[in-house]
């Protein structure tokens, strides 16, 4: 007899892969209650009963990696092409990442290749933190925290299926802080009411409720007591998962294997270390990339574009890097240029260069396939070896995009991945671009799979669709029985933008032999180390100025640190006040792009008004001072993949005000960020964690006139904060010192310009700090031991820097100012270098001293 007796939250969905009437339900010895709230989502009406007949487990027996064991079912599922013996691979890989697999032992299925990138190193039983029990019939298992007894994951809860094109799992939650399983346009901790989330990279504008960009089966749990784990599926296929307020959830794939990792912890920022030592650590930025970027499309030959980089330099706008969009090429066909528009591009960029500043251009991945022959070399020559992805019947498959008719590199092939190198080789010949901007790489298509449409198969038309825009695989992309080197398209569709950025960062290295930058839409893990990401075409409004945020977080807990949307909004016209609120948030995004669509109007920082000037130019200001600082997070980030911008609670976990908070965040554990989101707000209420802040800017409103060093000493709790257009609210942290440098109108001059250094001090009166600094240009500085690394110590009335490492790249810098807050009386006298200083002043209402001195 079946026990239906499950509380509503806990009924995991039986009828997920197609509706189903009662008497369907009953015969699959499924539960059938109707429940009326929930007509259209909410609860299941048919759930699975208590203990529902599953795989059976046999005995476990020791691997080299683990432990492995078989399960099988007496009797099949009822999915089609169930398979019926599976082979369960458990391998504890470290003390806080557990590994845990499930394949098909008698035939071998895609796997995704070349995410993982460290297979870990076993350890002992007494330092794991984790247990792991299992349930033998059904089969089920259960993670638990070591240290607290707490479950993480249990997924007794409802019975495991693996069929040819359906893999299920359901676990119970240790809380409902659930962050991650991007890419989707969310707050920082999602939805658990009966929602889902599906898996599957499309070209698609960001709004709610629809799969985006990017694929990241990762999720983040905070047990809600501090800890925190981690949860990835290392899949490639079309997915969704299914969030429930038990708290559950459960995985459906279309394909691939089960493949999990179990991140341990025990603190948030752990979770994120052990999930890169899996995916890999990001690359390390060039310096340049980290200035202030424009672009639109709609810069439509070469001297509107050189107007655009004057008209900054006039109004005298920092500029690292001046962008073109698709407008550059000859009939919208990437490795050439507009003969007439554009003919002298190469001029162009060797301008660009005299004044410092760097060049990039879009680069789409569809190649057109109908240019006259002789006539354009990319595609002839793609076509003469091979490298193009191929339909089920052996032709080069054609879609659509900007150009018209295009073929699609294969970049799982290494044949595409050399004719790819030289494409960008010949063109740099010529346009000495710096860096890549690889767009429309989901790969988008403008037809339905092909414009011969696609065959009917199960690959086209599988049992069970995930819940993916447009209600088919092939909606906006290719066919899925498309040909590649490594699998179907069905397979590889989430990593055709990984691949496209693999091959591009290659190229890039090998044409430039220096740093590369490449900038990628489409992502899935593993992107980080090859790319940064923009979040695609954000429209030009306050909502999506706020989403914005937890967007960036989550790129930084997926290891793509180097990410932001584009500044102002890309579709439709901004305003004057929405884009001098963005520019301020922007300038903390870690990768911080001004673009724009054709049809909208300006929104270069020059075309607006001067309060609006002055209020972005000030901020723009602000983060060129801060450069410094920002470079050695992205160093962290390199060297043991801490983040750079960081959630709220990643740095303070104890605290349960900070658990959700996606409307401020910070700059490594320092910089507090809490910018105004609102039309018409002049002031924001900022939530500052427990410990003493203090301010980074000036502020004259009516209401309240403070300055820099303003101390809060807060006990974890909102303030009110005066937030006039001019204005974004920045504090330090007490006990950090921040490396800054006098700022300047492109990278290039400010790194030769004179540190600053903001010292904020503990209320004991301590404080510390970093630099990395090398040439911001050169490969593998770090790997080689070619940097400076500078350890800087506040306490006793003292600030020494102590250079733990040092090479050329700080000869003939020095520090110019020191500047320290929370210094409770006027010193006597100050000293630098063992010699004293006139030059230094102590402001009374904020305790800031401030000295500059060339030390
Ligand atoms: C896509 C990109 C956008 C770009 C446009 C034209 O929509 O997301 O940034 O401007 O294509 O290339």
């Amino acid at each position: 007899e079946k026990d239906c007796t499950i509380t509503v939250e806990r009924r995991f969905d039986c009828a997920r892969d197609r509706a189903l009437s009662e008497v369907e339900c009953v015969e699959r010895g499924c539960c059938y209650v109707p429940s009326p709230e929930s007509a259209f989502g909410g609860p299941p009406w048919c759930f699975y009963p208590v203990s529902y007949p599953g795989y059976r487990m046999g005995p476990l027996s020791p691997t080299s990696r683990g432990q492995k064991a078989t399960l099988s079912r007496p009797t099949p599922s009822y999915l089609p092409r169930d398979i019926s013996t599976l082979q369960l691979e458990v391998m504890p890989e470290d003390t806080g990442r557990l590994h845990l697999t499930l394949k098909d032992p008698s035939s071998t299925r895609y796997e995704v290749p070349f995410v993982a990138v460290s297979s870990g190193r076993a350890t002992g039983m007494q330092s794991r933190l984790y247990d792991v029990e299992f349930q033998p019939d059904p089969f089920g298992f259960i993670v638990r925290r070591r240290s607290n007894g707490r479950v993480l994951v249990n997924t007794t809860v409802a019975p495991l299926l693996y069929a040819d094109q359906y893999l299920q799992l359901s676990t119970l939650l240790a809380s409902s802080l659930v962050s991650g399983l991007g890419e989707h346009y969310t707050h920082l901790t999602l939805d658990l009411n009966w929602t889902s989330v599906t898996l599957w990279n499309r070209d698609m504008a960001p709004h709610s409720d629809a799969n985006l960009y990017g694929s990241h089966p990762f999720c983040l749990v905070q047990d809600g007591d501090g800890h925190a784990h981690g949860i990835f599926l290392l899949n490639s296929n079309a997915m969704e998962v299914s969030l429930q307020p038990a708290p559950a959830l459960t995985w459906v794939t279309i394909g691939g294997i089960l493949d999990f990792y179990i991140f341990l912890g025990p603190d948030p920022q752990s979770v994120v270390q052990q999930y890169h030592q899996v995916i890999g650590y990001p690359m390390m930025p060039p310096y340049w990339s980290l200035g202030f970027h424009l672009c639109r499309w709609g810069y439509t030959s070469t001297n509107a574009t050189r107007t655009v980089v004057q008209r900054m330099h006039q109004a005298q706008f920092p500029l690292d890097v001046q962008w073109n969009d698709l407008d550059y090429a000859d009939k919208r066909r990437v490795f050439t240029f507009d003969p007439k528009r554009f003919g002298d591009l190469p001029e162009m960029v060797k301008e660009f260069h005299q004044q410092g500043i760097k060049y990039v251009i879009i680069l789409d991945p569809g190649i057109s396939s109908t240019s006259p022959p002789g006539s354009y070399k990319p595609f002839e020559e793609g076509e003469r070896r091979g490298v193009f992805i191929k339909n089920l019947t052996g032709q080069m498959l054609i879609g659509k995009v900007w150009p018209g008719a295009t073929a699609f590199p294969d970049f799982t092939n290494p044949d595409a991945v050399s004719w790819w190198e030289e494409c960008i080789r010949d063109f740099h010949a010529s346009v000495s671009l710096d860096g890549l901007w690889i767009d429309m790489n989901e790969p988008a298509s403008f037809v339905q799979g092909s414009v011969y449409g696609c065959p009917d198969t199960d690959l086209e038309n599988p049992p069970y669709v995930p819940d993916v825009l447009g209600g088919r695989l092939n909606s906006g992309t290719l066919c899925m029985t498309s040909v590649q080197g490594l699998s179907a398209h069905y397979n590889l569709h989430n990593l055709y933008g990984l691949t496209e950025a693999m091959a591009t960062y290659s190229a890039l290295l090998k044409v430039r032999r220096s740093r590369p930058f490449v900038l990628s839409r489409s992502s899935f893990p593993g992107l980080g180390r090859f790319a940064a990401h923009w979040t695609g075409d954000v429209q030009s409004d306050w909502e999506q100025l706020q989403y914005s945020i937890p967007a960036m977080l989550l790129f930084g807990l997926y290891g793509v640190p180097l990410v932001g949307a584009d500044v102002c909004g890309f579709r439709g016209d901004t305003s004057e006040e929405l884009c001098v609120r963005w520019t301020q948030l922007g300038a903390f995004y870690p990768f911080m792009r001004n673009h724009n669509d054709r049809p909208n109007t300006s929104q270069e920082p020059y075309v607006f008004g001067q309060l609006a000037q002055a209020a972005m130019r000030s901020v723009l200001m602000l983060r060129y001072s801060l450069l410094p600082f920002l470079y050695t997070l992205f160093h962290y980030a390199h060297t043991s993949a801490s983040t750079v911008a960081r959630p709220l609670f990643l740095e303070f976990p104890f605290d349960p005000n900070c658990q959700t908070i996606d409307r401020q965040f910070l700059w490594g554990s320092s910089l507090l960020i809490s910018p105004v989101l609102e039309q018409g707000a002049l002031e924001l209420a900022a939530y500052l964690p427990p410990v003493t802040w203090y301010s980074l800017h000036n502020v004259n409103s009516t209401i309240m006139h403070y300055a820099i060093g303003q101390p809060y000493h807060s006990r974890g709790q909102y303030l009110l904060l005066p937030a006039p257009l001019d204005t974004i609210n920045i504090h330090v942290r007490e006990g950090h010192i921040i490396p800054q440098q006098v700022p300047a109108l492109t990278t290039a001059a400010s790194r030769s310009n004179p540190f600053l250094l903001t010292v904020a001090l503990s209320t004991k009166g301590w404080a510390r700090g970093e630099l990395f600094w090398d040439d911001g240009d050169s490969l593998d500085t770090f790997e080689h031991g070619d940097y400076s690394y500078i350890l800087f110590i506040a306490g006793q009335s003292q600030v020494v820097s102590e250079p733990v490492k040092l090479n050329r790249s700080v000869q003939g810098l020095v520090v110019g100012e020191v500047r320290v807050f929370g210094v409770p009386t006027p010193p006597a006298g100050v000293w630098a270098n063992r010699e004293k200083v006139m030059d230094f002043s102590y402001c009374w209402d904020t305790m800031v001293s401030n000295q500059s001195a060339q030390i």
